[in-house]
């Protein structure tokens, strides 16, 4: 059985895990509010929000629920637009009628929710951060200064919020219902009589289920009967921590765990504005990152991203666990080193030390919401004026994510010199075979790694490498 909390009602069903959360919502609740749009975790229409218990602490976040199963709402708060709604108009409808943002309506649902998602998180109340809480929305109509308008109306709602909980003040400050205040206490309740079941990880060749966003996309169709190890909620899954020299990360950490995770921030200030550069909020939100790992998809952002920095998997079958590096877990295109009842418990990779820099790049034609055409990354050690040692990946030129190892071990030992750098970039055109495809052609495919690389260099050596010398 699985439960959870519906806007304010207990739900108890014993429908299949499998199902996606839109369908329930819609067809089996009636509550037709969340709209049907691309059903690919594109157009934000579906957008409801999840809340959780996370360490005793309820936390609210955006997600489309036409990616969503049913089994990942299991003892959680989902919020859909009918469970904001006041009296009358919430002010975040009023402000969107106020802006104009609304014509036909068929978005209109999604970006409310994902205001009310970022009036209940705890992010600095700023017009960049209301607005970046709709990356994930699309609409046809209104062409987006109405909403933006909107969007900062919310913002200005927020602006005496300082340290009271999200929830409280958006209560006291009649944003959302009252009903929200009590959810905490409810969900601790439900958690209490109903331990987690579909936490357990058996070792029968089975979909192994993170956030869904690659799955759902792909086999909308037969999940709902497929037989699932759920593994997004699992504990053992989850955490990012330091041991020694590695930093540890757990398989279904999603990307805006790594986001909001001050060991990542430490050690990759940047992180942030990479990942803004992937999918939206309510895709981070609940796509993990051996989600991303194991959908082998040769340009796959935080793979890219993992493969410089010398990652290592620890996998398990639930009673063995091996480990492998994830450069050689890529055997050709969507082909993996990866037994059927295997799945990814950890990865970790050694914490940069001093004189240690680190890049990444992606190109894609659009700035958001577009997958790469060519990705990379690159981890780079000097010792005195020389290269100690360098790691390059790069996505969209090979069958899978590839590391640049000859291109990586050229550079050990020279300095930083533009004559080092093209001898590296012509070391990398002959360990590369990218294919033309709607991303680009093949020669298009090669000059962007060659700009990239230097890009990286640009980025990290600016006294050394001037661009305009270089490119
Ligand atoms: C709108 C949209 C935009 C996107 N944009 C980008 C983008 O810009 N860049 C990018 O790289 N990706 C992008 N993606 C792809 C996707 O979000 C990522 O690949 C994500 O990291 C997948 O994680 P998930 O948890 O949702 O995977 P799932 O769909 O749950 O699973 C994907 C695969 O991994 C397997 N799996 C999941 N967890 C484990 C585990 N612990 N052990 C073993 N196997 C496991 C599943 O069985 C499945 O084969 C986008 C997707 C969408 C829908
Ligand atoms: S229906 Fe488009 S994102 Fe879900
Ligand atoms: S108002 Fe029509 S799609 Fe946004």
């Amino acid at each position: 059985m699985i439960k959870f909390i519906l806007n304010d009602k207990e739900i108890t069903t014993a429908e299949s895990p499998g199902l996606v959360l839109l369908d329930f919502i819609r067809y089996h609740k009636n509550l037709k509010g969340t709209k049907i749009g691309c059903r690919e975790g594109d157009c934000g229409a579906c957008t409801v929000l999840v809340g959780e218990l996370i360490d005793g602490e309820l936390r609210y976040r955006s997600a489309t629920s036409c990616l969503m199963a049913i089994g990942n709402a299991n003892n959680k708060h989902i919020v859909t637009i009918e469970g904001i709604n006041m009296s009358g108009l919430n002010p975040i409808q009023q402000a969107m009628s106020d802006e104009g943002a609304t014509q036909c309506g068929f978005c209109t649902p999604g970006f409310v929710m994902s205001l009310a998602g970022f009036c209940l998180s705890d992010k600095e109340a700023t017009e960049k951060n209301v607005i970046a809480s709709i990356d994930g929305n699309i609409c046809r109509c209104t062409g987006y200064k109405s909403i933006e308008r909107a969007a900062i109306l919310v913002n200005e709602l927020l602006r005496n919020r300082n340290t009271q909980s999200s929830e409280q003040y958006a209560v006291k400050n009649k944003l959302l219902p009252e009903y929200f205040l009590n959810i905490k206490e409810r969900l601790q309740n439900l958690i209490a009589n109903n331990p987690i079941t579909n936490n357990k990880i058996t070792n029968n060749p089975i979909t192994n289920l993170g956030g869904g966003t690659d799955l759902y996309v792909q086999k909308h169709d037969t999940m709902k009967d497929a037989e699932i190890n759920f593994l997004f909620d699992n504990k053992k899954l989850k955490g990012i921590f330091i041991d020694g020299n590695n930093c540890f990360i757990g398989a279904s950490c999603t990307v805006t765990d790594l986001m909001e995770s001050k060991i990542i921030e430490k050690y990759f200030p940047h992180f942030a504005q990479y990942s803004k550069l992937v999918s939206s909020t309510p895709i981070r939100n609940i796509a993990t990152l051996a989600g991303n790992f194991v959908n082998a998809s040769p340009i796959g952002d935080f793979t890219i991203f993992f493969l410089s920095l010398n990652t290592q998997l620890i996998l398990s079958d639930g009673t063995n666990k091996r480990e492998i590096a994830l450069r050689n877990f890529y055997k050709g295109y969507k082909s993996i080193d990866k037994k059927p009842e295997e799945y990814i418990e950890q990865f970790y990779f050694p914490l940069p030390d001093e004189g240690t820099k680190f890049n990444f790049e992606k190109v894609s034609k659009r700035t958001h919401l577009d997958i790469a055409s060519v990705n990379t990354a690159m981890q780079i050690k000097i010792v005195g004026d020389k290269i100690s040692g360098a790691i390059i990946s790069a996505g969209g030129v090979f069958a899978f994510p590839k590391y640049l190892e000859n291109a990586s071990n050229y550079l050990s030992g020279k300095n930083i010199s533009e004559e080092n750098i093209l001898g590296a970039i012509e070391m990398a055109q002959k360990e590369i075979a990218p294919i033309s495809d709607a991303r680009g052609s093949e020669e298009y495919k090669r000059l962007l790694l060659s700009q990239l690389i230097k890009a990286h260099f640009i980025v990290l050596f600016p006294d050394k490498i001037l661009a305009n010398e270089l490119i």
